[in-house]
């Protein structure tokens, strides 16, 4: 029985490592190198090339190496398997730490403190909303926004949640649906995308839904973090958004082009936080003995953990 590792953009070789070192009985294989179609039971992916897992007559499951599942789905030659994602609780919690590090750079106009100190002025007083005057509404009330929303509230931060299906969480405002949205953005003043790119997301954060957003609030303006996938997000309309004053400041640790241009006028915006696409990184420690566990369950003839429905897209 074989593993067969269909990554690109990352360095496949700490990831063979440690499923070698886990896994003495199989043999794993990285994309390229030589190895038997028939043999393959498992693939794993991050961006495989599109078509490279067809033809594998014994594939009994793939894993995503990511919690988003977007770059599988898009492969039209993707075989009809069980296609799992990864749910890591180190993942979570570097989520979490990414969003309450921006949540809290744009409560404490991180932004402006970098172009005073590169001007060597010491800025005047511009006054200092605390967490309790800011409400952050995440969209997307799955895995990563339920904790990031339990961290946000241990911080101070109001914090409201919209999802596609309702939900009841305790302590927390949920909104749902097309119906719930204009509500929950009526009421955020930091926005914090942790949504799937499928198609009724692809293009959401954009114009008609920026100026929707509540105005008016303690930051002087309403503030996007998108840390989920840059297909989500329109970045024509985010910069003339900032530009006319629809929105106040954003993060984006993705793009719609990855790596992100250097052409952008993302990179100069004096409004704009950027991150490498680095806001939770897959470790290869945690998440291949995650994916081991579910290769010994399917073995047992139990059944694999977070399944991924093809018809939703997450
Ligand atoms: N930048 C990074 O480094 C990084 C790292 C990890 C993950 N991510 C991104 O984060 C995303 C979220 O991960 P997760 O583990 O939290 O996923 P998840 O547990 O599947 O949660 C997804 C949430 O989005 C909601 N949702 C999906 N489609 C929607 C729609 N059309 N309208 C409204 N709500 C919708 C779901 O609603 P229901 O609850 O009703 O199903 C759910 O609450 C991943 O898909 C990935 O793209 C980014």
């Amino acid at each position: 029985m074989t593993l067969l590792l269909a990554i690109s953009g990352w360095d496949p070789d700490p990831w063979a490592e440690r499923f070698r070192q886990l896994l003495t009985d199989r043999k794993t294989v990285i994309l390229g190198e030589p190895f038997d179609r028939r043999e393959v039971h498992y693939a794993i992916t991050w961006k495989h090339p599109h078509g490279a897992l067809a033809n594998l007559p014994n594939l009994a499951a793939i894993f995503s190496l990511g919690a988003g599942v977007d770059h599988v789905l898009n492969d039209e030659r993707l075989p009809d398997v069980p296609l799992a994602r990864v749910v890591d609780t180190d993942l979570t919690n570097r989520m979490s730490e990414y969003v309450v590090l921006h949540c809290l750079a744009h409560l404490r106009q991180l932004l402006h403190m970098i172009q005073d100190q590169r001007g060597h002025i010491w800025g005047e007083n511009r006054g200092q909303p605390a967490a309790k005057d800011v409400t952050v509404g995440i969209l997307g009330m799955g895995v990563l926004g339920q904790d990031a929303a339990r961290k946000l509230q241990i911080m101070g931060f109001p914090v409201i949640g919209w999802s596609r299906t309702p939900k009841e969480l305790e302590g927390l405002p949920a909104f749902s649906g097309t119906d719930g949205l204009d509500s929950f953005l009526s009421r955020a003043d930091i926005v914090v995308c942790l949504l799937p790119l499928t198609s009724e997301t692809q293009g959401f954060l954009n114009r008609s839904l920026f100026e929707r957003m509540r105005k008016g609030g303690r930051l002087g303006g309403p503030v996007l973090i998108n840390a989920a996938r840059g297909g989500i997000q329109v970045e024509e309309d985010i910069l003339a958004c900032l530009d006319e004053g629809v929105l106040k400041a954003v993060t984006l640790d993705v793009f719609q082009t990855e790596p992100l241009p250097a052409h952008s006028p993302l990179w100069e915006h004096k409004d704009v936080l950027i991150t490498p696409h680095n806001a939770a990184m897959s470790s290869p420690d945690a998440v291949a003995a995650q994916i081991v566990e579910q290769i010994r369950k399917m073995e047992a003839g139990l059944d694999l953990n977070h399944v991924v429905d093809r018809d939703t897209g997450y």
